[in-house]
């Protein structure tokens, strides 16, 4: 049992969920994140020394990190992310004092639904915190990013942290990835509501398959911009990809990866204009057509996640789903009417079940606030 009296702080950031905007944010693109009551919480409290003790609610380890030596525990199981965390803070010139910290994380592990972000921003915002230094979300977020590519070996876009810390309550944050310009879309379903499941798929390579993407689209701008005058692929309408998308050819699926990047950014562009009408039918259809773009163009999917998907569009009360994240295993999001929730929940487990071999998971989850600080 946690002794909340013995810290001084609690401080939290979430896991997030994207609705639509999926493999964009390294382009340059506009994601549509929203942070979930599903969260890393660190209790924290000084401890007069020049070491940061680390323990988990649920993991047995305890393992202290010296604060002069902040860059060597890369390879210490547990403790790597809120090292890296801890380090690159430190070398952005801020404050780290000794303290104590105890983790408790809620984002189920592996699920896509960014554990490590919520894990590397609630301890940076937890160091700065007990250091008494009053700390910019958005400054968290670039800084948890680095740890990510730094320690995880994760070259990822900035979606996941910079929603873990900047999340609104009730909100899906419209964040443009190029200029980290954000707006707060409220998410109005009317009788509809979010429901997010696991495929279970066990977690196979999903970092080396992200970088590898990552990798054909940079090769997609540069050869485009022989063509055409853009910084990133997301400045290409998907009139003007296509245009100019023959420049492409002959460099294996790099043309269809492409493709989905254009068009999904077309996708959110719809889509937060039918958020702000309450149009879910329109929504619903946009994140359709995103499922499929990831499985056919971008090929991020995999049977599990195809079978989710699919089995939850075919539900009657579904306005729309699909997967959310990098893909490759992890989640689903889908828009399903209240009143059919718990049918909707019977019937996509009981057919993915029978083809996939075992149960997907159902969160019960609320979009909430990205960091939360409380005085002890
Ligand atoms: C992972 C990355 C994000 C983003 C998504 C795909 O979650 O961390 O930066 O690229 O995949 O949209």
């Amino acid at each position: 049992m946690i002794d909340k009296k013995d810290y001084a702080y609690r401080v939290s950031a979430a896991g997030r969920v994207n609705l639509i905007g999926e493999h964009v944010d390294y382009c340059g693109g506009k994601v549509m994140p929203a942070a979930l009551s599903l969260k890393n919480t660190v209790y924290v409290r000084p401890n007069g020394t020049d070491k940061i003790n680390l323990s988990w609610t649920d993991i047995p380890a305890r393992i202290t990190l010296e604060i002069g030596k902040l860059g060597e525990y890369k390879d210490v199981k547990y403790a790597n992310y809120p090292a890296g965390s801890a380090y690159f803070w430190q070398q952005a010139g801020h404050k780290v004092i000794g303290c104590d910290m105890l983790l408790d994380c809620t984002v189920p592990f592996g699920s896509g639904l960014s554990s490590s972000a919520a894990i590397e921003v609630s301890t940076i915002a937890a160091l700065a915190t007990v250091a008494g230094e009053a700390f910019d979300p958005v400054e968290v977020a670039l800084v948890a990013q680095k740890a990510e590519h730094e320690y995880a070996g994760v070259n990822c876009g900035i979606m996941d942290q910079y929603a873990s810390a900047c999340g609104k309550k009730d909100n899906a944050i419209l964040l443009d990835c190029k200029t980290l310009v954000r707006e707060y879309v409220p998410i109005l379903l009317g009788d509809y509501a979010l429901v997010i499941a696991n495929c279970n798929k066990p977690h196979s390579l999903v970092e080396s398959k992200y970088n590898e993407r990552r990798a054909e689209v940079e090769l997609a701008l540069g050869l485009l911009k022989t063509k055409a005058d853009i910084a990133c692929l997301a400045e290409l309408t998907p009139d003007a990809f296509e245009r100019i998308a023959r420049v492409l050819d002959g460099h294996g699926k790099v043309r269809d990866r492409a493709r989905h990047v254009v068009e999904e950014c077309d996708r959110v562009r719809r889509a937060a204009g039918a958020m702000k009408r309450g149009d879910v039918g329109t929504l619903g259809e946009l994140l359709n057509a995103s499922h499929a773009s990831l499985r056919d163009l971008y090929e991020v999917t995999g049977a599990e996640l195809d079978t989710l998907a699919e089995s939850a569009q075919a539900h009657p009360a579904c306005a729309g789903s699909r997967m959310t994240g990098a893909g490759f295993g992890g989640c689903t999001v889908s828009i399903v009417h209240r009143d059919g929730v718990a049918d909707f929940k019977r019937t996509v487990s009981e057919h993915y079940t029978r083809r996939i071999g075992y149960e997907p998971s159902f969160y019960d989850c609320s979009v909430e606030d990205g960091i939360i600080v409380t005085r002890l």
